[in-house]
């Protein structure tokens, strides 16, 4: 199967679309979509009801979609990640309110594992370090495990013929070829596929991923989309301007 991978959408339905569109001309036949769905941009029902349209999904909340849904304290959230989350509480249908409601921060399929930050503390961990993907290795049973948070594309996994090294990069527009046990069971690593509605990476392209599970590969892809739109949509919507700002940075 080969499946489209989108995390941290962030209600920029600009993005989305572009990321979905590409995709599935991929030949995607399942989609994986790690958390954060809405937060920071202007079109937090838009970008639901695609994403709860996609066939075979699996998906995840994350820490603003539990915080719209008051699952979570605003304590940590910025001011302006707070003032978005205060938006959408206002604009978000009742039906797409109940699905974020119904959703976990982690799961586990048969196939892999999806958590929003980290198996451990899914809704509010960053899986940055080698040292933290080696802690969570243990509470992961279905390998690859899928991550959003920390809008970075990344990879952690073990260096092969060297098992106490942990090998930590970036993914950029390049094939990655997954680890495998005996047997071919996939072994452990852990998969950031970046940012669709928000990159932080200073590339402000929209970020997905295609996961191959029979050829066992990873691939990160960035799409153009249409910033200024969005951007006239978060000022029109009275959002704080930086919200808008930080598109055109990818920051
Ligand atoms: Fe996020």
């Amino acid at each position: 199967m080969i499946y489209g991978v989108i995390s941290d959408v962030h209600s920029n339905y600009e993005a989305l679309s572009a990321v979905l569109d590409y995709l599935e001309d991929l030949g995607v036949g399942g989609w994986i979509c790690c958390g954060d769905l809405v937060g920071y941009g202007p079109d937090p029902d838009a970008c639901l009801d695609r994403i709860r349209a996609l066939p075979n999904l699996s998906i995840i909340c994350g820490n603003h979609d539990l915080a719209v849904v008051e699952r979570l304290e605003l304590d940590w959230f910025n001011q302006y990640a707070r003032a978005a989350v205060m938006w959408t509480r206002e604009h978000l249908s009742p039906s797409n309110r109940a699905y974020l409601e119904g959703l976990t921060a982690r799961i586990e399929t048969p196939n892999f594992t999806l958590a929003h930050g980290t198996p451990r503390n899914p809704p509010e961990e960053y899986l940055l370090s080698p040292l933290q993907f080696r802690d969570n290795v243990a509470l992961v049973n279905k390998w690859p495990l899928f991550v959003g948070h920390s809008h970075m594309p990344l990879l952690f996994r073990f260096v092969e013929g060297s098992p106490d090294q942990v090998d930590t990069h970036f993914l950029e527009d390049k094939e990655e070829s997954l680890p495998r046990l005996h047997g071919g069971v996939m072994g452990p690593v852990a998969l950031n596929p970046g940012s669709v509605g928000q990159p932080r990476d200073q590339d402000n392209r929209a970020s997905c991923g295609l996961y191959d599970s029979e050829k066992g590969t990873f691939r990160v892809f960035r799409v153009p989309y249409d910033i200024s739109g969005v951007q006239a949509k978060i000022r029109a919507a009275g959002l704080p301007e930086y919200l808008a700002l930080r598109l055109a940075y990818g920051q």
